[in-house]
């Protein structure tokens, strides 16, 4: 067998592959990074690498709809970085990230997503899209849009109702309205900023300037009015609203409450589910203020619980990691006030092992939920769908050999990310990628990570995607089966890509 042939040349066999839709006994042939055959009995190539996948299920690849690498916040920058961040994903299970390009206060949209690119590009190693944040409103923000979503693949913008850079109510009602005249998704961090604000002075004057304020001064409520009144505007202007790490019940409901009139999307986050808000007043800093990301960790114990029943009944749709790592030494830059933490926590490495671990090994969700919220909604909301978040032919070839039966600790002596600490610490988890596909290139092979630095490309995310704004069309998108290679008028149509 030579290198180059088992290079492009890949037959996955005995595998139980398993899609949002369905679960079937098939065998996958991938050449030149898309999934060319499947079916049982296929005649392929000779010299192509075979891995034998009896046991285990192949998955799509997950794509984590949330990450912040290279991203200068709070005064610092994030250790994990688009190397390693991407290394680490892949090592986890996931294939493909959406990150945020984020422009400072004042500074345009474009400049801001050309530095981003000059960030990933040449250093991530697998595939990689952008939303992009508002961080202030003018007529200006409003023409950069257009240009993003016409010339740059950009149809996500996220808008703050918290921290400094937030905008008002009449503010987000326009960066709405923009984004549905586009046919892009506004997405929204919803927490009542000015709420916030006054709290943390207040906790702050009575002496309270450890993690724990960090909570205390966004509780629930805050966090559920804001995403009622992102809601009600967005309904004003008919705009599809996804709204980003929902961290609560109450938040939730109010989210929930819209969605008869309103398109609303949520994610919640591997960190909400796997951990939780009692960790704000453990006794060491670095542990304490390593759970510190807003909205933060509930101190309802039965939140968890909760938001994973939200995901398994569609409350929910998606789950992210928001991975945003610092380390201690940038932690302690809030030792004596906890407002000048920077915010954020890791996740991207192990978003897929704590949603099996807390969903699918539980019982509460099944392996294809599991591909629908680890995978196939980010896909089919930002229009990448049916070219990821499935195992079709003519799909890009993305894909997680994942083994149930298996089970790893986690620890940030053992992880991949560039971060000194890992919430999840200790955790023992079923369900382990044992090989990773990446655009057809076995990433993780057996256990050993072998990426490739700047292998990854940056994937445009075009305007008006079909389940968002159009779901009637979704059904013309819908993943053929197929063994016959030689029906290329019905992959290039049904695909949308030209097969050679
Ligand atoms: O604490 C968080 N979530 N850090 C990242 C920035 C954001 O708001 O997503
Ligand atoms: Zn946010
Ligand atoms: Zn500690
Ligand atoms: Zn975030």
């Amino acid at each position: 067998m030579d290198n180059e042939s088992s290079q492009n040349r890949l037959l996955i066999k005995n595998g139980t592959v398993v899609n949002e839709e369905d679960v079937t006994e098939e065998d996958i042939y991938i050449e030149d990074g898309i999934i060319k055959q499947m079916g049982n009995n296929l005649i392929i190539p000779g010299g192509t690498r075979v891995i034998d996948a009896r046991g285990k299920y192949i998955l799509p690849g997950g794509i984590d709809p949330h990450t912040h690498l290279d991203f200068e916040f709070m005064g610092t920058r994030t250790v994990d970085n688009f190397y390693s961040g991407t290394k680490a994903a892949i090592a986890g299970g996931t294939t493909m990230i959406i990150d945020f390009v984020f422009p400072k206060k004042g500074e345009s949209l474009l400049d801001a997503y050309y530095e981003y690119r000059q960030k990933a590009d040449g250093k991530a190693c697998c595939d990689y899209a952008f939303h992009v944040c508002l961080s202030h409103w003018s007529e200006q923000v409003k023409r950069d849009m257009e240009i993003l979503t016409k010339e740059h693949g950009v149809n996500s913008f996220k808008m703050f109702m918290a921290y400094d850079f937030m905008l008002n109510d009449s503010e987000l009602y326009s960066a709405f309205e923009q984004c549905q005249n586009l046919g892009a998704i506004a997405q929204v961090h919803a927490e009542n900023g000015s709420i916030i604000a006054k709290n943390a002075q207040r906790l702050l004057a009575r002496g309270i300037t450890g993690p724990e304020g960090h909570e205390m001064s966004r509780p629930e409520e805050v966090e559920a009015e804001a995403v009622n009144r992102a809601c009600v505007i967005a309904k004003q202007v008919n705009c599809p609203l996804y709204v980003v790490h929902v961290m609560s019940k109450s938040a939730t409901e109010a989210l929930y409450s819209h969605s008869g009139s309103t398109k609303v999307f949520g994610e919640t986050l591997a960190a909400a589910l796997g951990t939780d808000g009692s960790h704000y007043r453990h006794e060491c800093f670095q542990h304490s203020a390593g759970h510190v990301l807003s909205p933060p960790l509930r101190p309802d114990p039965s939140t968890p619980l909760a938001l994973m029943n939200y995901l398994a009944q569609d409350v929910l749709q998606l789950i992210g990691s928001d991975n945003c790592t610092f380390n201690k030494a940038q932690k302690e830059m809030g030792k004596n006030n906890f407002t000048k933490i920077p915010n954020g926590v890791n996740g991207l490495e192990d978003r897929m092992s704590v949603v099996w671990e807390k969903g699918v090994q539980t019982g509460i969700i099944s392996p294809s939920r599991f591909v629908a919220i680890t995978s196939t909604n980010a896909a089919k909301i930002f229009n990448l769908y049916p070219r990821k978040g499935c195992i079709a032919v003519g799909s890009d070839a993305d894909i997680v050999i994942w083994n149930a039966g298996a089970t790893r600790t986690i620890s940030a002596q053992t992880h991949h990310q560039a971060v000194d600490f890992n919430i999840f610490e200790g955790m023992t988890c079923h369900g382990v990628a044992e090989y990773v596909i990446v655009s057809g290139r076995v990433c993780l092979d057996d256990g050993q990570l072998r990426v490739v630095e700047g292998y990854g490309h940056f994937v445009d995310t075009p305007v008006f995607a079909p389940f968002v704004y159009n779901p009637d069309e979704m059904d013309s998108l819908k993943p053929i089966k197929i063994n016959d290679v030689n029906d290329f008028d019905l992959m290039e149509k049904t695909h949308k890509i030209k097969l050679v």
